[in-house]
């Protein structure tokens, strides 16, 4: 299996964590979003550990919950001791109402309009990561107004080519977020932060893209990072508590992707930035690390109903869901692969190659191509895996599509997260 949190029983069901996955489609219907909690709380024990361990005082492990936002997940990730990347208001009340202390939060995001700004300040939001001088200016006026110092980090462009997908890549030059050294304008954001008498710049952060399995491009990164710490050190006497090196770690979706260690990529990490450090004769700061699919990602799966199977002669086999890129737009976004199979099936022999097709009114509301899957017959429950990240937070109701249910499991027990949208839930905000 793709993840060793995933099996088979003898029945030839899918099993994640300890419950079968039929039995939690028929309990709940379908699509269904199923969390391992266990593995959540694997994952996010193996950042804490590998950061206390490999990396300088005052490191910190922020969950992007961008990944994967809503309360069930936000209380676990909080007590097993992370801080987390919230990226609008919408993300930072729902952290504050599972009792996220607010200083654990950063507020990232490259449009913050002002009245999140306002929000946030009020809120108590422990960092801004400021994109630009317009919301640098803006942090300033309103914490004069609240009479308070907020602290920042600035968001900077390093210019990193992760050679990732193109949608998922930050970290270049010509990108909306951030502030590129290469131009001076990095230069000139931290001078300006320095001179506002509201914000107290905290540290610098960089972000160079997701779906990344090795440590080379963060390495590369706090290189560029570090020369430019060094430069503006000489220059205005500006050293940084923190340097935030973004998230990013990949997930496996298919079984050509690497197995990798996150504890690992962090020694490493932490390993070069210290020789880094002190070859420039400038103390390690704090790092932080934001990951989000790699908290999420496999601990999730997504089970639909086989609709109905279509065969068209010497072309293309398509197999319908009861779902698609309402619940999961990532193959229709980016081409992103996923293993799927069925977990009705899971013991048979994979060899049916089809195309997976969504309800949507949209040809390319795809959840696959060329597929490798037992041989499916309507009423099956075809599987998605690692589907724990940017599929609940990416849903939609196109086609007035009500969002799927979404449980967590732990120790062979289910509970419901969050429960399915019903039709009235979708003319709740209509004015009839
Ligand atoms: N920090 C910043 C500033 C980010 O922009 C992101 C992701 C993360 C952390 C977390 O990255 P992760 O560890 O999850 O890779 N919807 C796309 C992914 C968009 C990522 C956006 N930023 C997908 O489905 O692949």
């Amino acid at each position: 299996m793709l993840h060793s949190n995933l099996s088979v029983n003898s029945a030839g069901h899918l099993v994640i964590g300890k419950s079968d996955a039929v039995e939690l489609a028929l309990k709940y219907g379908t699509p269904l979003y199923v969390v391992d909690e266990e593995r959540v709380r694997e994952n996010c024990r193996s950042y804490v550990d590998a950061v206390k361990r490999y990396l300088a005082p005052g490191s910190e492990v922020l969950y992007a919950d961008k990944a994967l936002c809503c309360a069930a997940i936000l209380k676990t990730v909080m007590q097993e001791g992370l801080s987390a990347d919230v990226v609008s208001a919408g993300e930072l009340y729902t952290a504050l109402r599972v009792g996220f202390p607010a200083e654990k939060l950063y507020f990232h995001g490259n449009s913050k309009p002002e009245n999140e700004i306002v929000y946030a300040i009020d809120a108590g939001v422990g960092h801004f990561v400021v994109d630009s001088a317009e919301e640098l200016e803006a942090i300033d006026r309103f914490a004069a107004r609240k009479k308070v110092r907020q602290k920042i980090f600035l968001r900077i462009t390093p210019d990193i080519d992760t050679h990732t997908h193109k949608k998922i890549a930050t970290g270049t030059v010509d990108c909306k977020f951030g502030t590129p050294i290469v131009t001076g304008q990095a230069e000139e954001f931290v001078r300006r932060a320095l001179s506002k008498k509201n914000v107290e710049l905290d540290g610098l952060h960089c972000h160079v893209g997701s779906q990344i399995f090795t440590a080379g491009p963060y390495i590369d990164c706090a290189k560029v990072m570090f020369d430019f710490i060094g430069e503006m050190y000489a220059k205005t006497g500006f050293l940084p508590k923190y340097l935030d090196l973004g998230g990013g770690f990949g997930v496996r979706y298919v079984e050509s992707d690497p197995v990798i260690s996150y504890g690992d990529l962090i020694r490493k990490i932490g390993e070069e930035c210290s020789r880094i450090c002190m070859e420039k004769g400038i103390p390690v700061p704090a790092l932080l690390l934001e990951p989000g699919r790699s908290i999420v990602g496999d601990a999730g799966i997504t089970v639909y109903t086989v609709t109905g199977v279509k065969e068209i002669p010497h072309h293309t086999n398509y197999v319908a869901v009861d779902g698609g890129m309402t619940d999961n737009p990532r193959y229709t976004l980016y081409g992103a692969e996923h293993t799927m199979l069925l977990a009705n099936k899971a013991k048979l022999q994979a060899d049916y190659r089809c195309t997976v097709a969504g309800r949507c009114c949209e040809s390319g509301d795809l959840l696959g191509e060329n597929i490798a899957l037992q041989k499916p017959v309507k009423g099956d429950m075809l599987t998605v895996l690692s589907t724990g990240a940017y599929n609940y937070s990416m849903a939609s109701n196109y086609n007035r599509v009500p969002r799927p249910a979404m449980i967590t499991v732990k120790n062979g027990e289910d509970r419901l997260a969050v429960r399915r949208e019903s039709y009235e839930d979708l003319l709740a905000l209509d004015i009839l």
